[in-house]
C-alpha cells in the first residue's frame, strides 16, 4: 500500500514545524491521522463539510454515524455547542483534557455531515500533546473518528493506521503507542439524566463521583443515535469467542489463539498464539494493550480467537464492551 507521508513525532514534545505542516494540510481540506491518548484519529477540519465527507469515504463509514469534534480549549465550546450547562462544566473541569466525550446541543456552525443531521454534537478535548497542538495550530475544531475502516479494530499505533488506510490519508503523524488504548467514554448530556452512550477510557465510577448516578442504556434499540454502539463494532476478521475462564481447551486441529487478561496457570500449549494483556493484572495496562493484541492475533491466520472474560469494573467495563462487540454478542 502506498503511504503518502508519515512523520515521526515526539509524543511529549513534537516539533512545531511538523505540527504546522500537518495543520496546513487540515486547513487545506486534507486528512491527517494523528495520535490521541485513546486511539489514533482520522482528522479533518470540522467546519469543512467536504473534508469531513472524505473521512467517511476513507472509513467506508455509513453516513449516519456522527463524528466527535475535538477542541483544544474550553473557549472553543461556545462556537460549536449552543448550551454548556452546569453538569457539563463540572465534567469538563474534572476530566478535560482527557478521554471523555460529551454529547451537547449543537450550534448552527457545525455542518450536518459531522453530526449526521442530529441536533447534537459530540465534543472532546484530548490531552495528547500532538493532538492538542494540531488543533491549536489549525485554529479550528477537528472532527476525527478512530482511524480504522468502519467496524474494524481501532488503531493504537501508526503501523495499524498505515496497514489499514495508509494509502488514503494525506499524512500520518506517528507518535508511537496511544497510552490509554481504548476510545473515550461518550456521555449524553442533552437530557435530564446524564447517560452513558459508550464506556471508555474514563471510568463510570470517576464520572459518578462528580455528577452522581449515570444512566446506562442496555438495549441496542434504546440508542439509535449512537450507531458506534452496533454490536458488531470493533470486530477483528477472525471469529472471537468469549470464555468465562482459561480452563477451556481448544479442539485438536483447530488453529486457536488466546487473549487473556493475566498470565495463566493452565497449560496453554494447545493455542498457536497467546497474548497477555497485563503481566500484573493492571486494567490500565490491559486497556493500553487491548487493540494491539487483537491486531496481532488477527494477523496470525487463526480459525478462532478465544478471549478470557475480564472483571467488569473500572476500565474493565470498556474493555469487555469492546470484546463482546468483537465477538458479535451483546449482553
Ligand atoms: O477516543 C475517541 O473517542 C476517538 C479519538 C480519535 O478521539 N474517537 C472515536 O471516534 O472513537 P469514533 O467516531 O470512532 O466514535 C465516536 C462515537 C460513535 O459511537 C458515535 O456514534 C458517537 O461517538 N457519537 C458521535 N456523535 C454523536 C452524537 N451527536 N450523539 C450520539 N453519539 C454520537
Ligand atoms: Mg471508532
Amino acid at each position: 500500500m502506498v503511504v503518502m507521508k508519515v512523520i515521526k513525532v515526539d509524543s511529549e514534545n513534537p516539533r512545531i514545524e511538523d505540527i504546522r505542516f500537518a495543520a496546513d494540510i487540515v486547513k487545506d481540506g486534507g486528512i491527517v491521522a494523528f495520535p490521541t491518548e485513546t486511539v489514533y484519529g482520522l482528522g479533518a477540519d470540522a467546519l469543512d463539510p467536504v473534508a469531513v465527507a472524505r473521512v467517511f469515504e476513507i472509513k467506508k463509514r455509513p453516513s449516519f454515524d456522527p463524528l466527535i469534534v475535538h477542541i483544544d480549549s474550553i473557549c472553543a465550546i461556545d462556537e460549536i455547542s449552543s448550551s454548556f450547562d452546569k453538569r457539563a462544566n463540572i465534567l469538563a473541569e474534572a476530566f478535560w483534557p482527557g478521554p471523555l466525550t460529551m454529547v451537547l446541543p449543537k450550534s448552527e456552525i457545525v455542518p450536518d455531515i459531522v453530526t449526521s443531521g442530529l441536533d447534537t454534537v459530540a465534543v472532546r478535548m484530548p490531552s495528547h500533546p500532538v493532538a492538542k497542538e494540531l488543533i491549536t495550530e489549525t485554529g479550528r475544531p477537528i472532527a476525527a473518528p478512530s482511524a480504522n475502516p468502519f467496524g474494524y479494530i481501532s488503531p493504537t499505533t501508526a503501523e495499524h493506521v498505515i496497514e489499514q488506510i495508509g494509502g488514503e490519508v494525506d499524512l500520518i503523524l506517528d507518535g508511537g503507542n496511544c497510552p490509554i488504548g481504548v476510545e473515550s467514554t461518550v456521555l449524553d448530556l442533552t437530557g435530564d439524566e446524564v447517560t452513558l452512550l459508550r464506556p471508555g477510557g474514563l471510568s463510570l465510577e470517576e464520572i459518578e463521583s462528580m455528577v452522581g448516578d449515570v444512566k446506562i442504556l442496555k438495549a441496542e434499540s434504546e440508542r439509535p443515535h449512537s450507531p458506534g454502539q452496533l454490536p458488531s463494532h470493533y470486530a477483528p476478521r477472525t471469529p472471537v469467542r468469549i470464555l468465562e475462564d482459561d480452563s477451556f481447551e481448544p479442539e485438536p486441529g483447530q488453529k486457536a489463539g488466546l487473549l487473556a487478561f493475566t498470565p495463566s496457570e493452565e497449560d496453554l500449549t494447545a493455542y498457536l498464539q497467546v497474548e497477555i494483556l497485563s503481566s500484573t493484572g493492571d486494567l490500565r495496562e490491559a486497556a493500553a494493550n487491548l487493540f494491539s493484541s487483537l491486531h496481532k492475533l488477527d494477523r496470525a491466520d487463526l480459525d478462532v480467537i478465544y478471549v478470557v472474560a475480564l472483571p467488569e469494573a473500572g476500565l474493565g467495563r470498556a474493555i469487555m464492551d469492546r470484546l463482546l462487540r468483537a465477538a458479535g454478542s451483546n449482553r
